[in-house]
């Protein structure tokens, strides 16, 4: 999604930037900007590409001044153009504006403005806040009330930085990430930590409904009546430092490799709070799972393990689609969350929904300064640490241990599963990549993968369906085996591969049946399974285990590699595919 950041300081603002929009890269983005304050004056370089590209083109960093803000800019209204990238100037030429959401009344307002006079260039919405700031700012002549004026006829969630000719900076969180960076002598404005955690790890995290002013260094929190609030100067966690691919080819490969760790870290330190959610959840009437995309295939998860080892029953709500079926959810019950960004629009709307029936929030979550965890009654962090790859991997299998550790903790010791286990079967997939790099080879070319599996290994096809889809741009759908025949059967022939998860386990028999069934009508066949079979044209073992728990995660990690390289085959980027982005905190 869209990053925005701001800088006031002693330095050049410019390359200082132009550095944190290429490390907020990852958040996925179509054109860049920046403009800057130099002698009273705005000015402004923006285009369509990447960061690098753009700035080799039109050297963005060369722009004078010490106060600047800038953007990269994920398309939803307008194409991607030139034009329609920010920042956008006011009709003066005196405001600049760099805004991350989506404003729900800006035709209205684009209305008022032009009969007023005010011409618009793009098609974005962003240009009708900055104009709307310019007619507030010649009404009330001071930077506060314009602000308060402003944000008062807005309706949608944003965050936006604000420049002004004399070099002041204003910026506004509306449910959408906004951060300040406090260096020596310096201020940054940030939608992500990592847009300046290069100069500086002491941090504000503004609330929600909250916005600041940066008047030549010095610095004021408001609330959305004009109130000062107080603020808190939190240390950001020197986890971030790890955000960079070290030796790795990208962020993905380096991601998917760091699992035997990540695993044995989820959850890690955290008995009472692990205690506290179970003891919660035994307590409860009704409970309700939700997330999106990956997150959700983890819901889908919990789902079937907390009525099987557990007895308890849970019902999985896709984030985005709760607004719908709102009424399904009991007043007083309790939500369970997952989400590895804690910044997903759908799942902070999910529960807001949830929140206005009375019911306690968990969540499960990597991002402990994200809006999820402020918004939540407990928390599990998955504790991997920051995942950049856009194709959510040791996150994933993160999210899975920790509903494991909740298991655990509610079954009381029935649930004897070992984590170094675990571990172990992930080093071994990862110490073994040639195989998978072959097959790779094959895949490329095609045009359809189908991935089956049964039971609790069905999340885990629609996750491996997912994998694909994102990494390698083919089209990839998760199956559950015994549904082959009931429709998806039409499709297999000669031109189609399908992958069948099949450990060794109560689905085999069944899962043998479908991928029998498969290969009978010309389909190529992928085993993932710990027992060889003639049927596989191509065999991707994984290791025999002793508890079937470890299967899920075991059979994860062949397809996260065999995404990866079917992406670098393709040569498509794996770290940000195209049109998609890190944290969707747009609905
Ligand atoms: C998965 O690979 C995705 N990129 C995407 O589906 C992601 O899982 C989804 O957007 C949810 O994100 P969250 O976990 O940060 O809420």
């Amino acid at each position: 999604m869209c990053s925005i950041i701001g800088y006031s300081g002693s330095d050049i603002a410019a390359p200082i930037i132009v550095k944190g929009l290429k490390r907020m890269e990852y958040r996925g983005y179509d054109s860049v900007g920046v403009a800057t304050e130099s002698d009273n004056k705005i000015e402004l370089k923006k285009g369509v590409g990447k960061v690098q590209q753009v700035n080799s083109t039109i050297q963005l960093d060369a722009l004078c001044g010490k106060v600047g803000i800038g953007h990269t800019r994920w398309a939803t209204h307008g194409n991607v153009t030139d034009v329609n990238a920010h920042p956008h100037l006011s009709n003066s030429g005196k405001i600049a504006i760099v805004h991350n959401g989506i404003i729900e009344n800006f035709e209205e307002l684009k209305k008022q403005l032009e009969d007023d006079g005010y011409i618009f260039k793009s098609e974005t919405d962003s240009e009708v806040i900055v104009n709307l700031l310019q007619r507030n700012y010649e009404i009330t002549t001071n930077v506060k009330d314009t602000i308060i004026k402003t944000i008062s006829e807005l309706k949608g969630r944003y965050s936006f930085v604000v420049m002004f000719e004399d070099g002041t900076l204003a910026a506004v969180r509306y449910r959408e990430p906004l951060i300040i960076g406090i260096g020596k002598n310096n201020h940054f404005l940030s939608s992500d930590v990592l847009g300046f955690i290069e100069y500086t790890d002491d941090a504000i995290y503004i609330d929600n409904e909250n916005f600041v002013i940066i008047d030549k260094n010095q610095i004021q929190i408001l609330d959305f009546n004009g109130d000062t609030v107080k603020y808190e100067i939190t240390k950001v966690s020197k986890e971030f430092a790890d955000a960079y691919k070290g030796d790795y080819a990208h962020y993905t490969l380096k991601e998917i490799s760091e699992q035997p760790d990540t695993v044995l870290r989820a959850g890690e330190n955290i008995k009472n709070a692990i205690k506290t959610v179970a003891d919660h959840i035994k307590s409860s009437n009704n409970i309700y799972i939700t997330g999106s995309g990956t997150s959700y295939n983890a819901a889908l998860i919990a789902k079937q393990l907390f009525l099987k080892y557990a007895k308890i029953k849970i019902e999985t709500i896709i984030s985005s689609e709760l607004q719908f079926s709102s009424y399904v959810i009991e007043p007083n019950s309790t939500l369970i969350t997952i989400s590895q960004s804690g910044e997903s629009a759908d799942v902070l709307d999910a529960v807001h929904i949830a929140k206005q029936k009375n019911c306690k929030i968990i969540s499960i979550v990597n991002s402990l300064t994200s809006s999820l965890t402020r918004e939540s009654n407990m928390i599990i962090g998955m504790n991997c640490g920051p995942e950049i790859g856009v194709a959510a991997t040791k996150s994933f299998t993160s999210q899975i241990i920790i509903l494991y550790k909740i298991l655990d903790e509610l079954t009381k010791d029935d649930f004897n599963i070992d984590f170094n286990e675990i571990s172990h079967s992930i080093s071994i997939s990862l110490d073994n990549p040639e195989k998978i790099k072959q097959i790779a080879k094959k895949l490329k070319d095609t045009s359809d993968i189908y991935v089956l599996g049964r039971g609790i290994h069905y999340p885990i096809a629609m996750e491996a369906s997912l994998k694909l889809k994102e990494l390698t741009y083919i089209h990839a759908e998760g199956i559950p085996g015994g549904e082959l025949k009931h429709g998806p059967l039409a499709l297999m022939d000669s031109n189609v591969f399908a992958i069948i998860i099949n450990p060794d386990d109560s689905t085999y028999s069944d899962t043998m049946t479908s991928a029998r069934e498969i290969k009978s009508r010309g389909a190529k066949i992928i085993g993932i399974s710990d027992k060889r079979s003639d049927l596989y044209d191509y065999w991707i073992e994984i290791p025999k285990a002793t508890n079937e728990l470890t299967y899920p995660i075991s059979e994860t990690i062949p397809i996260q590699i065999l995404s990866y390289y079917v992406a670098l085959e393709k040569k498509t980027d794996p770290d940000y595919p195209r049109n998609l982005a890190k944290s969707v905190t747009v609905k």
